[in-house]
């Protein structure tokens, strides 16, 4: 199912595939395809200030019929104003999504709070707004692990997530931030899951994708393409995958991995050493790769 849950260090779990309303829905009306989503069977959407699209996102919640307490929210600090408190962004968050909670409130980008300290007293607040219970679960994306240390180092509440661009192409590159979350039970989330089949196509993992479609087309009737591979090789390493799609004809694709058999050990290996082959990555060039 694409809804499995993955569990995280706070008790609370997340359904395994999301769909989101970032990149190719940026700043734009996403309601119609947030709900074709829903009712497609995905029940996690992303969503995040950032994309200046929150109430569409709400609006697509409404839209699809399903009840609140079968989706999973997730929406992300993108920067603070002048005195203005992490607590009021995620008011007027939640006011634009209609919601009274979300699931998980993440800190988009560490590079928005520079400020020495800034990021130690944002994690507290997130703390705050964690138990007061306008956010289930508390969390991060682009972070390394010179970040992460900085807000574990006095927080009683840890991050569950760290959402970051990975695929083959950033494997090796991320190999210690990974070691160091799973250290200290931080779940990773990926966007950029499809970035070998349109960002960085030509690699050498593409032959290696369509080989393993082929096999595990002809154990079965359903048909699996290279796109169904990446997300299969996501799942095999329990990373929690955020999608997205303007095409509605594109959701039954994703959809159809749900039932896909696993990848054997030498396919996850193959992808591995050819994924290690090239470092590619789209996003946040503003960020190290390493520490
Ligand atoms: N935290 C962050 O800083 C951050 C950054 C980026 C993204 N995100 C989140 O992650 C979500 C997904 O990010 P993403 O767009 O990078 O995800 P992605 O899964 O890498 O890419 C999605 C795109 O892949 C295309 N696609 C899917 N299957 C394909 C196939 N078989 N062949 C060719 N193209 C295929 C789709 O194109 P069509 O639209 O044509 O179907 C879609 O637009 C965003 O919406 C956002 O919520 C977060």
């Amino acid at each position: 199912m694409v809804d499995t849950p993955i569990k995280l260090n706070d008790g609370t779990s997340i359904p395994w595939l999301g769909f989101g309303t970032g990149t190719i829905l940026y700043g734009k009306n996403a309601e119609l395809m947030v709900a074709a989503a829903v009712r497609a069977g995905i029940t996690h959407l992303d969503g995040a200030q950032a994309y200046t699209n929150e109430e569409s996102l709400g609006a697509g919640i409404t839209a699809s019929g399903k009840p609140r307490s079968e989706l999973y929210v997730t929406t992300k600090l993108h920067q603070l104003d002048a005195g203005e408190t992490v607590r009021d962004s995620l008011l007027a968050s939640l006011k634009k999504l209609k919601l009274d909670y979300v699931d998980l409130f993440l800190i988009h980008t560490p590079t928005a709070f520079k400020e020495p300290g800034r990021l130690k007293e944002i994690w507290k607040q997130f703390e705050a707004v964690k138990a007061e219970g306008l956010t289930k679960s508390i969390g991060v994306s682009n972070f390394r692990i010179t970040q992460l240390k900085e807000i574990l180092d006095g927080a009683t509440v840890p991050p569950v997530i760290n959402q970051i661009e990975y695929h083959p192409y950033v494997l090796k590159d991320l190999k210690a931030l990974r070691e160091f979350q799973a250290q200290h039970g931080i779940v990773t989330e990926s966007y950029g899951a499809q970035s070998p089949l349109f960002r960085a196509k030509g690699g050498p993992v593409d032959p290696v994708l369509t080989r393993v479609a082929q096999r595990l087309s002809e154990t079965g009737s359903q048909q699996y393409n290279e796109g169904h591979v990446l997300l299969l090789w996501q799942r095999e390493k329990g990373i929690v995958v955020v999608t997205t799609t303007a095409k509605e004809s594109r959701l039954a694709d994703y959809i159809a991995v749900a039932n896909a058999p696993p990848l054997t050990q030498e396919e996850i290996a193959a992808i591995d050493e050819a994924g290690s082959q090239w470092h590619r990555r789209h996003f946040t060039a503003f960020m190290p790769d390493t520490d």
